[in-house]
């Protein structure tokens, strides 16, 4: 308890209100029975402070009444928890029970907790009996700091929050820190948030007291609580102060403004843009932490306008990190509590629309000025446009607009400059103020672990322009925790030198450097090599040669002679040569291994030494060579840092583009930045006029399309720059010959933030700029800078700040506006790039927002795949089918081993040995992994897993995102297979296939990432098999399946389950039963494996059941272990071999794997980790029918928990009454309209079919032909169809084929079969008709579904359409129309589906093999063999031959197409057998009737053709009368595929069935009913 002494009072209003203490209660209780008198005291709190604070509260409250012989009654009252408390029901609720208590006017209300009770009690205490007295008894520090003070009290509705209240001053605000002991820390964030935010717009001076304390305080609001032990007492001053100095700030502007006319207003700085993410994103996100990412936008905001130094974003960025607070909705914290939410930007500009404080449709946010000081002294008007842009998460750059411009530039700090500067400094002795420093990630990470590592003490003055460094001297120690450095190459470097010098007691505690998964794959090997030698212990504690890492050392640095290779990075020698003062010993630095890389950098930091006192001496006697003597750093007492000149290009490079002056005031010939050489360098011989002086740059493009290319410039001291010399390469075209640029020596590029090179070569080409990728550069075909093309999907950026600004050049002179995408990644060196370019450069830039499908990293696409595998498991053959497929280069290991060593493996086995071989091919795979990372697949030797260097070695490759796949077959099919082969070596000792299997079976599994395994199937189909399901594996595996991306754009979907013992079984049932569906479960719990032990199949025979499944149906697969306690098969106490078999799947790359959130948490994370390209389906099923959908906290919990890791989520509920199906939509209603995560949701259950017709996405199907039901209430999709045309969903709709004659069309048959296989409603006829006007009607009528149009019709029906597809414009003839309502009205687009017909018919024969680059025959010059011409095409063909009668025809034809179809025309009278020397044929189109015989050139030629082809090769003959046309049967002698002109009407007949219905139609059994 404390005595009224401690208590300190804060006025407000001009009242005595608040006060603030330690243990209040007993005066509390004392003077509020003294101050207050009443007949009954009525304490309002929640059950989870209600445990904690109320009894104490209360014993001690009633005692008090007792001493003092009142008669008074003492009351409570608990509710439950959470905002959902503050609503009108929970009000009424309170107020019933009140007055059921008999509560009077005089009562007095007490609220005990934080801001939803201070909120609802203050607003029940306001209108009982037209108002009762009240006080706040906050018990969270947003409460004590923010919602108890004020009185503002009130509830949300259902439309928003805070929407109905008064105001209704509270008699006392009894702030108690004691309360705050049992708070969890998340909440006691929330409340700093508050606090920050208060700091921030009011008061500089509190806002440093919050940054300079943040390790402090939140090391102590982690720390778990003893008992017995409050829990802050270690910062109980501090914390008070700065409760304290918040409030006050508050109680000073509420009385200054109490009714909110406007200075009131500024209490809402992050608020305006915090409450719109807070709509969405609440629960799961709480409002500090809304406000705190609302602080950062409005803060971007008031930069954005030209009104806030960016220094301050910096400042405060760094300050709500500091106190693990989110800054953007990307952070990791958002992402892990509320990923499955997204933020699109019109919801919130929405939201903000109907803020409070807004002026009429005006929006106002507060917008700081400096950080303790606001712009107005009120919320400030700001444009829609300018809130868009900095909500928007991509920017789309307008053209350059100005004629002259002459601008003067300072480009942020350097990095390099500001990262030497903190080292030294924070190693020197004394103060040392910083100016003009880099605030970015990098710093701030350098700052955060040179402060942990008590290296130095940090602090800002003048409104954070100066950063003041008290270094410690070299004095550290190591801290308990990691130091994480994100992607911070630089300070990751440095530190590890720094690290040395930090004496430590062991290997256990030294100090660990970590950094996020790219930084994981840098290299920093030879450093580290270098720091071993001299006697520190180094230990890589994840891959070889990179973080994350551990140093001990108990002496520090011996020192002595280094040597260091220095041929990677200059950055090795600067960490050495900074270390090396506070070495034992005096260093002599050796550069060892060659010419040492960027000696630019190396020179920066000898003369940054030397400015802190440091004299490096470079020998005269031995190259490469330094000498640092034993002294100690001093440090000066300031140093302006210079700006960095590799940021410098960008301005500079826009005048030399745009033909305008620009200039940087404080970079000039006297730096020591290599890229401080570009302007002198590259854009003057590219033809700019450059002015330098020792400290500034000016340059003056010439007018716009006269620079010059460089025909070859060494950027090697430039590295950097070499983005920004691409770009102005790009459009620098005035040359006598090719317009080319060369930029060599920049290879390190290819091992920056992203591999550079190709990078630029990849988003180049979106410009149509030609560009390519040189042994150590780059090269770029200039062009007219109006030829440049606007890149559709946007720039993609890799997360890398120099492509994002590179392209914001090249993008001001596109014809129309470039979005670039992930506008943010300038943040590392440049974060207000964007306000120069809007404000200096007058560009105007726009908020704009990618879809994030387009956005995947375009080059981890291209990894280079290793395969392995047993011998004779296919590896060449597959290594063959994928470099086919994805366009990769083939290398045969075994082969390339051979041709090094120059004799076969035998011999090298036999003279070597087998340990010799081993190494040798393990040098061999280490070299192909360095040097051949994208486009590659190689095959390796089936023993390359034997020895463990080059397991070691493909486990690493996996975990830096590499593909290593394991290729496998049937082992007894192998066994079979090698008995025919005698040209390899034996295998060691003799050994028996199966033994070497058994044995070797762990190490494949240890090495792969991938698993492929070939379907056991009948030889003679297998081979085509194979490519098909190696296509659809390569989809996934690769990224590039689109499966989840369709199914979300369909309005319904649904999927089967299979349950059979046996795949095999379901195989000929398969088509019919997965009709109408758009994807098929696999129910691994089902499968019996005769192999299996207790109930669990072995991996192999699952793998072999999927990939027969695989390529037998084109539907993606689901694939689920069900338990019997989830209502499966599978055992229960089994969770590990279902992980196991889960993982596996992942691994051969299935769809979609159903994960129960039953499962441990550690087996979900596992299955998460490594899911890859694979889909999550997280399902829960709530078995026990308890779980209710009216009130959804358990589901919501589910999907919580679910949204970390799912791209689908199920729930599964039980139905018990119709009602319950109802609730289930009310749920899905609220939940979808945010969620991006798409949901199943179903009541299980006869009573529960309801939900599953309601249910849109994925809906689990049977289907009557299946052996059983998978589970009760499963309806197929006929029935669910029939059901949803019964309740009105599906509206019945009439659909035609417009033409005459056509009394013959089998459409109506098609069709109509078709509908009723479904169970759709609709009907198809035919409607002959005399005039096209005729059908207007029709096309019009409101039951129209849809129409085919034929001859006469199809050019006359177009004057009807309001839109053409690029087909029907292609042909200039309309065959389908397709009516949509767009905006209310009608729409009708006239489509052209001739080619479908071909397209798909040719699909469904290739299987998944490939037509590209192959050549085809074309037969026939009339209109269809256009159509056929066009398919082929678009199956990738390269050569296509036309072959007709009539010579003028052919050409005509050839004629309509561009030159790039390749169209080859053949006179059948003209041509040898020379000319079809070479020539093979692939597929051929017949589009001649069968009844009319060829000329006998003609046929001749066609049939030397068609003998070019093999049994791979496919024909279709466009004629189908009769079904087997005589060209067909010379096609199938020679082996062919053929496929009728039947299937092709049917095919195309479906296409427009398609579009018509978005439903999948079934094939086989409308053909056989149109061809009956
Ligand atoms: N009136 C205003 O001026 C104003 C200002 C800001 C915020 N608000 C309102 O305040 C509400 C948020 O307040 P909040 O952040 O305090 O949330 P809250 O009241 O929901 O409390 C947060 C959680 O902490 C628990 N809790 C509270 N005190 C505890 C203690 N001492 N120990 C253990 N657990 C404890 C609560 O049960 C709850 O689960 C929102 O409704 C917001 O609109 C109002
Ligand atoms: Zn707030």
């Amino acid at each position: 308890m404390s005595s009224e002494s401690d208590l300190i009072t804060v006025p407000i209003l001009g009242k005595e209100t608040v006060k603030v203490g330690f243990g209040l209660d007993e005066y509390v209780a004392t003077e509020i029975l003294k101050e207050f008198q009443s007949s009954t005291y009525v304490v309002i709190t929640d059950s989870n402070i209600a445990p904690h604070h109320l009894e104490p509260f209360e014993r001690i409250f009633r005692d008090t009444i007792k001493k003092n012989g009142a008669q008074s009654r003492f009351l409570s009252y608990i509710i439950p928890p959470g905002e959902s408390s503050k609503c009108r029901a929970t009000k009424a609720e309170i107020e019933d029970w009140m007055l059921s208590q008999s509560c009077t006017r005089d009562t007095l209300l007490i609220a005990m907790g934080g801001g939803v009770i201070g909120d609802l009690v203050g607003y029940i205490a306001a209108t009982f009996m037209r108002g009762i007295r009240f006080v706040q008894m906050p018990t969270t520090l947003l409460a004590m700091v923010d919602s108890s003070i004020g009185g503002k009290t009130g509830i949300d509705a259902p439309l928003g929050k805070n929407l109905i209240g008064a105001f209704w001053q509270p008699l006392r605000v009894y702030v108690d820190l004691l309360v705050l002991h049992t708070l969890p820390p998340r909440q006691i964030i929330n409340g700093l948030a508050e606090i920050i935010k208060t700091a921030a717009m009011w008061n500089e001076k509190d806002f440093q007291l919050l940054e300079n304390n943040s390790a402090l305080l939140i090391e102590e609001i982690h720390k778990p609580a003893v008992s017995g032990e409050y829990k802050f007492s270690k910062i109980k001053d501090l914390l008070q102060k700065i409760i304290l100095s918040s409030i006050r700030t508050k109680c000073e502007v509420v009385t200054l403004d109490e009714r909110e006319g406007g200075l009131r207003n500024l209490l809402n700085f992050g608020h305006s843009i915090g409450h719109a993410y807070e709509a969405i994103l609440y629960p799961q996100i709480l409002h500090g932490e809304c406000v705190a990412i609302g602080m950062m936008k409005e803060v971007e905001l008031a930069r954005h306008l030209g009104i806030l130094k960016p220094n301050a974003v910096g400042r405060l960025a760094k300050c709500l990190v500091s106190y693990n607070l989110p800054v953007s909705v990307n952070d990791p914290k958002i992402k892990k509590y509320a990923g499955f939410k997204t933020c699109p930007v019109e919801n919130l500009i929405l939201t903000m629309a109907v803020d409070k404080k807004n002026q009429g449709t005006k929006k106002r946010v507060v917008i700081l000025k400096a950080i303790g000081e606001t712009y107005e002294k009120h919320a400030t008007v700001v444009s829609d446009d300018d809130i868009r842009f900095v909500l928007s998460s991509d920017v789309k750059v307008d053209n350059f607009t100005e004629n002259s411009l002459d601008v003067v530039i300072t480009p942020p700090g350097s990095k390099s400059i500001s990262n030497r500067a903190l080292v030294l400094a924070a190693l020197s002795q004394g103060t040392c103020r910083l100016t003009n420093m880099l605030h970015s990630d990098d710093t701030q990470f350098m700052m955060s672990a040179l402060e942990s590592l008590g290296a130095a003490k940090f602090s800002w003055e003048d409104n954070g322009e100066t950063l003041v460094v008290e270094g410690s001297g070299g004095k550290m120690s190591a801290p308990k925790d990691a130091l994480y450095l994100g992607n911070a190459g630089t300070a990751a470097r440095f530190l590890t030198g720094v690290s040395a010098l930090v004496p430590t007691q062991d290997k256990e505690h030294g100090v660990v450097l970590t950094g996020n998964h790219r930084m994981k794959v840098r290299p920093i090997g030879p450093l580290v090599d270098a720091l071993r030698n001299n006697g520190c212990t180094v230990e890589y504690l994840e891959k070889e040669g990179s973080l994350p890492l551990s140093t001990s050392s108990s002496t520090g640095l011996k020192g002595g002679v280094i040597e260091l290779a220095a041929t990677v990075s200059s950055q090795y020698v600067s960490s050495i040569l900074m270390c090396a003062p506070y070495a034992s010993e005096p260093v002599t630095l050796k550069l060892v291994g060659g010419k040492p890389i960027s000696q630019l950098y190396i020179d920066m930091t000898i003369a940054m030494m030397a400015s802190f006192g440091i004299i490096v001496e470079k020998s005269s006697s031995e190259e490469n060579t330094y000498h640092i003597p034993r002294a100690k750093y001093q440090s000066p007492s300031k140093y302006e840092i210079e700006s960095d000149a590799s940021s410098a290009t960008y301005p500079l490079a826009i005048a030399a583009i745009t033909g305008t002056k620009c200039t940087v005031p404080n970079i000039g010939s006297a730096s020591l930045q290599g890229d401080s050489r570009f302007a002198r360098d590259v854009l003057k011989p590219m033809g700019c006029l450059v002015e330098q002086t020792a400290n500034s740059t000016t340059v003056q493009g010439p007018p716009k399309g006269q620079l010059k290319p460089l025909e070859s410039i060494d950027m090697e001291t430039m590295t950097d720059a070499f983005l920004t010399a691409s770009v102005v390469a790009a459009v620098s075209s005035n040359a006598e010959g090719d317009p080319i640029t060369r930029i060599t020596g920049i290879a390190n590029q290819r091992v920056k933030e992203c591999n550079r090179i190709a990078a630029m070569v990849h988003e180049l080409a979106k410009f149509g700029v030609r560009a390519g990728e040189l042994e150590d550069g780059i090269y770029i075909f200039g062009q007219d800078y109006k030829t440049l093309k606007s890149p559709t999907d946007g720039v993609y950026t890799y997360d890398d700040h120099r492509v994002a600004m590179a392209f914001s050049l090249l993008a001001l002179l596109t014809p129309s506006p470039t979005v670039v995408i992930d506008k943010a990644c300038v943040e590392k060196t440049w974060p207000y790039w964007w306000d120069v370019l809007k404000q200096s450069f007058k560009v105007s830039l726009y908020g704009s927002t990618v879809e994030q499908v387009e956005q995947q990293n375009p080059l981890s696409k291209n990894a280079s795949i290793i395969l392995i595998g047993m011998r004779g498991a296919g590896k060449t053959t597959i290594g063959k089918i994928i470099s086919k497929q994805l366009n990769m280069k083939f290398i045969d290991l075994d082969e390339w081993l051979e041709d090094r060593l120059a004799m076969p493996i035998t011999q090298v086995i036999f003279k070597l040995g087998w340990d010799a071989f081993r190494l040798e091919e393990h040098k061999l795979l280490r070299e192909f992994i360095q040097e051949r990372p994208y486009g590659f697949v190689a095959a390796s030797g089936g023993g390359v897993i034997e020895m463990n260097d080059s397991r070691k070695l493909l486990e690493n490759y996996v975990k830096s995102g590499g593909i290593v796949l394991h290729v496998h077959r049937n082992i007894d099919h192998i066994v079979s297979y090698l008995s025919k082969d005698s040209s390899r070596p034996a295998y060691k000792d003799q050994e028996n296939i199966r033994d070497v299997y058994a044995r070797r079976h762990e190490w494949y599994r240890q090495c792969r990432s991938h698993y492929f395994i070939s379907p056991v199937l009948d030889e003679r189909v297998v081979e085509e098999k194979i490519e098909y399901s190696m296509s659809r594996f390569l989809e996934v595996i690769t990224g590039k399946s689109q499966s989840l991306q369709k199914l979300k754009e369909k309005k319904r979907s649904a999927f089967l389950t299979l349950n059979f013992p046996d795949v095999q079984q379901a195989l000929p049932l398969l088509n019919d039963v997965t009709l109408g569906c758009d994807a098929v479960e696999i129910r691994v719990d089902h499968l019996k494996d005769p192999k299996g032990k207790n109930g669990v199949p072995t991996l192999d025979f699952v793998a072999e059941q999927v990939a027969l499944l695989r390529c037998h149906t084109h539907l993606p697969i689901i694939f689920t272990v069900r338990t019997k306690k989830q209502g499966g098969l599978f055992p229960d106490d089994k969770e590990a071999d279902a992980l196991e078999l889960i993982l596996s799947a992942i691994r051969y790359g299935i769809d979609y794997v159903d994960v129960e959130l039953g499962w441990s948490i550690e087996s979900i994370t596992k299955i998460f980790e490594h899911k890859r390209n694979t889909k999550l389906l997280m399902s829960w099923h709530d078995l026990s029918g308890t779980w209710s959908w009216a009130s959804p906290q358990e589901w919501m919990q589910m999907i919580d928990l679910a949204s970390s890791f799912a791209d689908i989520i199920k729930l599964v509920g039980t139905a018990k009454d119709i009602k319950d199906n109802l609730e289930l939509e009310n749920f899905r209603k609220s939940v979808t309209s945010t969620m991006k995560i798409p949901l199943i949701a179903i009541n299980m259950g006869g009573k529960g079919q309801l939900s599953r017709v309601f249910n849109k996405f994925l809906t689990p199907v049977t289907h009557p032909d299946l052996p059983s039901k998978a589970a009760p209430g499963q309806l197929s999709v006929k029935q669910l169809n029939e059901a949803l045309a019964l309740i009105g969903e599906i509206v019945p709709k009439n659909f035609y084929v417009f033409g005459k004659p056509i009394s013959h069309s089998r459409s109506p048959v098609l069709h109509n079969t078709a509908y009723k296989l479904l169970g759709l409603p609709h009907s198809y006829e035919a409607y002959e008709t005399d005039t096209v006007e005729e059908v207007e009607g029709i096309l019009r009528s409101p039951d129209f579904g849809g129409a085919n149009v034929t001859i006469p019709y199809k050019l006359p029906i177009m004057q009807y359409m309001d839109d053409l597809s690029h087909e029907a414009r292609f042909f200039g003839a309309v065959n389908t129309v397709i009516p949509s309502m767009k905006e209310g009205k009608l729409h009708l687009r006239g489509d052209n589906t001739d080619w479908r017909g071909i397209y798909d018919t040719f699909t469904a024969a290739l299987d998944g093999m490939s037509l590209a680059e192959s050549s085809a025959l074309v037969i026939g010059a009339g209109g269809t063999s256009r159509a056929a011409i066009y398919t082929l095409h678009r199956l990738g063909v390269s050569q296509i031959y036309l072959v007709n009668r009539t010579l003028a025809n052919s050409y005509a034809v050839q004629n309509v197409f561009p030159p790039e179809y390749n169209i080859k025309v053949l006179d059948a009278d003209k041509v040898t057998s020379e000319d079809l020397n070479g020539v093979s044929i692939a597929s051929a189109i017949s589009t001649v009737p069968a009844d009319k015989a060829l000329p006998e050139s003609v046929d001749r030629l066609v049939k030397a053709l068609i003998a070019t082809g093999d049994r791979q090769s496919i024909f279709l003959d466009m004629a189908y009368k009769p079904l087997h046309t005589p060209l067909m049967g010379v096609a199938s002698e020679h082996g062919w595929r053929c496929s009728s002109g039947l299937e092709v009407l049917v095919r195309q007949g479906l296409a427009s069935f398609q579009m018509w219905t978005g439903m999948n139609p079934p094939f086989s059994p409308v053909y056989k009913k149109v061809i009956e």
